[in-house]
């Protein structure tokens, strides 16, 4: 079969094809058959040299990828063959809190990803895919997917608040949808007119240009009379954490979910403590999250939002998009 690898981390030629036997299935696992996988800025991190949480090494990367189950092993009673599948982010991750254990499961980083023809996985780590998604729109569901819906919904969600989404990348366009499947009001920032235009034509209230207006802080509290946002789903991190605790109301949340801006940050408590303000990281999210977002998404017919779809021999050129961070929504490879 034909797969990638990544031996060193030094940039995204590193990413590597190479052709490996077909996984054995050991009892309680399955064989999927990966139609696609979508990218994560996780997967450039890594392929860059920066990523460090406990790197596996030759890795075969992408934790997000769909597919078929062609062959069970053992006692598996959960699935069946011919059932169309994802894995799940963190393979020993089902319910509850996150454990220091599970969070160092994560496919495509601590154990090998879906970036291969076959892969074999445990029943316990795979999900059902909604029926009216491709299997190129299933592939953008378990990181950038779960995250969103994590952020969104392990707070205050409901007609008429106000969330702030920064950026139009997989999981910020992940969150726009979900914010305004719950009828919230979604105040979201680009670096892109053009892709302002796409975010209101999908039912974005207020939009503004980080580039053109850097204190977009300041714009959010107007725009919410003086009050400040309930959420702020914070992609950014260190460059823009600062200003998601200005925007943010007393009493707000903010889903601290992305380094975009870097890794080193002096953040300033003190609004923390004044407004009363949650901040809460957000690592993806368990199984059980995964499935309660496929209701949500079946019900409501909701589809991800794809960019583009690269062939399994142009994954480089893929990686590259999503680096230039032309993309609006997820970057998918066909396997
Ligand atoms: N904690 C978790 O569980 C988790 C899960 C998934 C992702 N993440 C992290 O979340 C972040 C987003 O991931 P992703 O996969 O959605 O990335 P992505 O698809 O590559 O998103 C990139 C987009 O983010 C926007 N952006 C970049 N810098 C920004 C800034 N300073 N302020 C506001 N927006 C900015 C840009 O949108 P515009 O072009 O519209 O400006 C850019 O196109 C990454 O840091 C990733 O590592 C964390």
């Amino acid at each position: 079969m034909r797969l990638y690898e990544i031996r060193e981390t030094k940039g995204i030629d590193s990413l590597t094809a190479v052709e490996r036997d077909v996984p054995k299935v050991w009892p309680g696992q399955v064989l999927i058959r990966v139609h696609a996988v979508s990218l994560n800025y996780r997967d450039l991190l890594i392929l860059l040299g920066r990523y460090a949480r406990g790197l596996k090494l030759p890795l075969v990367p992408m934790s997000d990828g769909a597919g078929e189950v062609v062959e069970v092993g053992a006692g598996v009673t959960r699935v069946k063959r011919g059932d169309r599948v994802a894995g799940i982010f963190m393979p020993t991750w089902f319910s509850g809190d996150v454990s220091p254990y599970t969070a160092r499961t994560a496919l495509g980083g601590s154990v090998d990803g879906m970036f291969a023809e076959y892969v074999a996985l445990s029943q316990d780590s795979i999900v059902h895919i909604p029926a009216h998604l491709s299997f190129e729109e299933a592939a953008a569901l378990p990181c950038a997917g779960v995250t969103a819906w994590n952020a969104l919904t392990s707070w205050v969600l409901k007609p008429g608040i106000s969330v702030l989404v920064q950026g139009t990348g997989g999981v910020s366009v992940f969150a726009l949808q979900f914010a305004r499947l719950a009828g919230a009001r979604v105040i979201i920032t680009s670096s892109s007119d053009k892709k302002l235009e796409k975010a209101a034509a999908m039912g974005v209230s207020d939009s503004i240009n980080y580039r053109t207006v850097p204190d977009w802080d300041q714009k959010a509290i107007e725009l919410t009379n003086g009050i400040g946002v309930d959420h702020v789903v914070e992609v950014g991190g260190p460059g823009t954490l600062a200003r998601s605790l200005n925007a943010v109301r007393v009493g707000g949340r903010i889903s601290l979910i992305g380094l975009l801006s870097g890794a080193d940050a002096t953040v300033n408590p003190m609004p923390i403590l004044g407004k009363q303000i949650q901040v809460q990281g957000i690592f993806v999210g368990s199984r059980e999250m995964f499935e309660a977002m496929n209701r949500a998404i079946n019900l409501h017919q909701l589809r991800p939002v794809i960019d583009r779809v690269f062939a399994f021999d142009e994954a480089r050129d893929a990686l590259r998009y999503l680096e230039s961070g032309d993309h609006f929504g997820k970057v998918v490879i066909r396997v």
